[in-house]
């Protein structure tokens, strides 16, 4: 049997102790072992999440636990999280986290600390799509020409609400709250600092780039108003934003920010908080990830996928394939895109 412990009962922890309970039967098959959460935290224990697991406010109840095997990190935020994941791999154990905002500032950091300890993070990038397996072993035998598409299911949300229903973009921003799909901060979906996070970790693993979130250029969609939308519709486009990670010559450019889409691509017509990814390798050519980009059940989704491969013995995502394949690349300054 192997035990989990997840660091913040919420939106994502909530299901991800709800699935490991209601498809245990499959998860088990898959696994090899049965997987249970010991326990989790959260800060208001007086507050009902449905589930029946022991709740601690104390995160190093979980960290420091002898009998737990896995840490599932589900909290947000940047520091306290990095110090907790940090304690967890010291001591030993295996993590899994969606936290991309941790992970754009201290990947390698963490990777480093890991060594041959498992730190995985599936759910981190695009929701429940497989992305971050896609690239790391799907599309392993090609150099990665571009990578780009729709990273956000907040954004994605509200941009189609605005053009399909003419909603206004203070309540359906509430709304996509509502629904478990934003940030704590909302200001890291429409800011474009979530996709930003998303993209840095997919570069990370095509290219080896090492770069934060201040490298590189980020627009969100504060500005876009209900006018832009109707009169890009008018013109034959959908409004996205988009995350694009793109090889020119020697260098990487990577960006986010709000692209007119002809309406006839297969970007343009997903919708709703759905994610799209377009990764385009030097020998298989055009391929297409297509999925939920947010919401408990499809972001446990994928943290659950992260615990059954570290039952079955498989590694981490490996960033720059350690030893830099791609050495050779380097981010283009923002100022010249
Ligand atoms: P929530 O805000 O719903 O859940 C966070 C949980 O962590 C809450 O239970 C909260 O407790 C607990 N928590 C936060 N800080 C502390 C602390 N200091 N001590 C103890 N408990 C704490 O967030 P989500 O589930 O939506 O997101 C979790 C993570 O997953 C984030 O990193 C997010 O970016 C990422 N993510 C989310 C997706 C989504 O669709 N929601 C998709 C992909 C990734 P309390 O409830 O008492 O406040
Ligand atoms: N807030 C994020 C989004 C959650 O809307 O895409 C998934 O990473």
């Amino acid at each position: 049997m192997v035990k989990v412990g997840i660091l913040g009962v919420g939106t994502v922890g909530a299901s991800v102790a709800r699935i490991l309970e209601e498809n245990g039967d499959i998860i088990e098959a898959r696994a090899g072992e049965k997987i249970v959460v010991k326990s989790g935290v959260v800060k208001n224990l007086s507050k009902d999440r449905g589930v029946s697991i022991t709740l601690s406010d104390n995160p190093y109840d979980v960290v420091d636990d002898p009998e737990i095997d896995i840490v599932i990190e589900l909290m947000g935020g940047v520091d306290e999280p990095y110090r907790l994941v940090k304690k967890a791999l010291e001591n030993g154990k295996a993590v899994v986290t969606a936290n991309k905002a941790l992970l754009a500032y201290h990947r390698y950091e963490l990777q480093e600390i890991a060594g041959d300890i498992p730190l995985m993070y599936e759910a981190s990038t695009a929701g429940g799509i497989p992305i971050i397996g896609a690239l790391r072993n799907g599309l392993s035998a090609n150099h990665i020409e571009s990578i780009q598409g729709i990273m956000n299911g907040t954004c994605n949300y509200m941009l189609t609400k605005m053009i399909n229903e003419g909603a206004q973009y203070d309540e359906i921003l509430k709304e996509s709250q509502e629904l478990g799909y934003a940030e704590a901060d909302p200001t890291f979906d429409v800011g474009g600092f979530d996709a930003s996070h998303k993209l840095l970790i997919l570069a990370s693993i095509a290219y080896g780039l090492d770069a934060k979130p201040e490298d590189i250029l980020i627009e969100g969609i504060e500005n876009i108003t209900q006018t832009d939308v109707s009169f890009a519709k008018e013109f034959g486009y959908e409004i996205k934003l988009l995350g694009i990670a793109k090889k020119v010559g020697q260098g990487v450019e990577l960006r986010v920010h709000a692209t007119m889409i002809p309406q006839e691509s297969m970007i343009a017509k997903v919708d709703g908080v759905m994610n799209a990814v377009t990764v385009v390798g030097d020998r298989v050519g055009e391929t297409m990830y297509y999925g939920p980009g947010a919401g408990g059940d499809a972001t446990a989704s994928a943290v659950i996928a992260d615990i059954v491969d570290i039952v079955r013995g498989n590694q981490g995502p490996m960033l720059g394939y350690k030893k830099g394949l791609e050495s050779g690349l380097k981010l283009l300054p923002k100022e010249d895109i």
